[in-house]
């Protein structure tokens, strides 16, 4: 199976075409999604992508680093249905999705944290997705408050990657490790 990480075309091709076609600006790019993973691939460690799409960040980073699991939680029920079949084509065992709102998870059960600017649907309509979610300006606030305070609860050593985020998630407690890709790719730690 590794054919399907060497690029993104191949990557996406798991896909129908109208996912392949938002790929560029809705999905983690492989090279990103590698790198990323990485920095979070903690032994035994449980990571979450808050808002996993298709599943393309976790279903990359379960193939490049086995000892980790990767969960991704998802609003939209048809991604999180194309990321289990992708899942199970791919036969990868340490990735699972979940289909609910990130607000309705225990951010205990997880280690570390994958983000790729998942509320900017909120504030920049004409990019999202599709039409079945409901945004505001309000919820951006409100998500955005909300994973800053359960970031706020977890312990020193925590692991956080944003992708293409404004940071305003990111407690002050939190250091930032390293930032590539132009610093669209930051990597933090709680301290
Ligand atoms: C930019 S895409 C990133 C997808 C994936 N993380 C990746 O890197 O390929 C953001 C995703 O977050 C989802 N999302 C946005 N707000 C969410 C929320 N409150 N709870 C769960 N999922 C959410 C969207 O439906 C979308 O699929």
């Amino acid at each position: 199976m590794d054919c399907f990480f060497r690029n993104d075309a191949e990557f996406d091709w798991l896909y129908p075409e109208h996912f392949q076609l938002m790929s560029q600006k809705q999905w983690t790019p492989i090279a990103i999604a590698k790198k990323a993973a990485e920095y979070l691939a903690v032994s035994g460690a449980k990571i979450l992508d808050i808002g996993s799409g298709i599943g393309k960040f976790c279903l990359t980073a379960a193939h490049h680093n086995p000892d980790s699991h990767y969960f991704g939680v998802e609003q939209r029920h048809e991604l999180v249905h194309y990321a289990k079949t992708a899942k199970r084509y791919l036969g990868l065992e340490n990735a699972s999705f979940i289909h609910a709102n990130f607000t309705q998870l225990n951010f205990s059960e997880f280690d570390h944290f994958y983000f790729y600017n998942s509320f900017y649907e909120n504030i920049d309509q004409k990019n999202a997705i599709d039409d079945t979610i409901e945004t505001s300006y309000s919820l951006y606030d409100y998500y955005t408050q909300y994973l800053h305070s359960v970031l706020k609860m977890k312990p020193p050593g925590t692991r956080v990657v944003t992708y293409q985020s404004l940071g305003e998630e990111i407690p002050d407690d939190f250091k930032l490790a390293d930032l590539s890709f132009d610093t669209l790719l930051r990597l933090w730690i709680k301290e």
